[in-house]
């Protein structure tokens, strides 16, 4: 069970503090937003890179943006640990993973909330996570969506039956009132923005939803 805080929901003028503040979280979820793939505009590399250089904790990278095939890569370049597109903005998406997993780093595949996980079932090989998105990509402090629950149980399913190691994360609306509905489901990885960094103690919100996942553990 590990959890992955949103920097989305931290103080953008003091990155590195605010990573200083999840040091016991498992990761730092990077949210990279292009303005195209949705309509929000946050980070891009250079910003990546710095974080990198600084960061107590490995960046978690999920992108929301167009062109992943041409883009990802370098992400994992820059230093981020885990790099994770959305699969419905790539072209190529097994010859993307096995890149990212050639440049060493984790290999993820997002679904947004309208996405079926079904068709991309034999992708599973190729990845180290997939993200289940829990509100519509874009913006942080969005209400959670647990009509996504039974999709986290078909991705946990079918990472059990191939026999993989594939981890599940969730992201968008979970706290410690959510996050164990998605324990339940099959997640193992677990993204919270606002939860978090609206804590007044970051790292004690952390720890609690940990806490909490691991008493719902399969
Ligand atoms: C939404 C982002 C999330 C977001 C989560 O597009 O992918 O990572 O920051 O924020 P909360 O936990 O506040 O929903
Ligand atoms: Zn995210």
């Amino acid at each position: 069970m590990q959890i992955s805080p949103s920097i989305l929901s931290a103080d953008f003028a003091n990155l590195q503090s605010e990573l200083d503040r999840i040091a016991n979280a498992d990761w730092a979820h990077v949210d990279v937003m292009d303005g195209h793939f949705v309509p929000n505009l946050t980070l891009g590399l250079p910003v990546v890179e710095a974080l990198a250089k600084v960061s107590p904790i490995p960046l978690d990278c999920h992108l929301m943006i167009d062109d992943p095939d041409r883009w990802a890569p370098m992400y994992a370049e820059a230093g981020a640990s885990s790099v994770t597109f959305h699969i419905e903005a790539a072209s190529d998406p097994r010859a993307l993973a096995r890149t990212l997993r050639q440049a060493g780093a984790r290999a993820g595949m997002a679904i947004k909330p309208g996405t079926a996980f079904a068709p991309y079932e034999d992708l599973l090989s190729d990845l180290d996570m997939v993200l289940v998105m829990t509100v519509e990509p874009g913006f942080g402090g969005q209400s959670f969506m647990a009509d996504q629950m039974p999709k986290v149980a078909q991705v946990r399913e079918a990472v059990q039956r191939m026999g993989g190691e594939t981890w599940v994360q969730v992201d968008g609306g979970v706290s410690a009132t959510t996050i164990e509905q998605c324990a339940d489901a099959g997640a193992d990885v677990f993204v919270a923005g606002s939860a978090v960094y609206g804590a007044e103690d970051a790292a004690a919100a952390v720890d609690e939803l940990r806490a909490l996942a691991l008493g719902h553990a399969h």
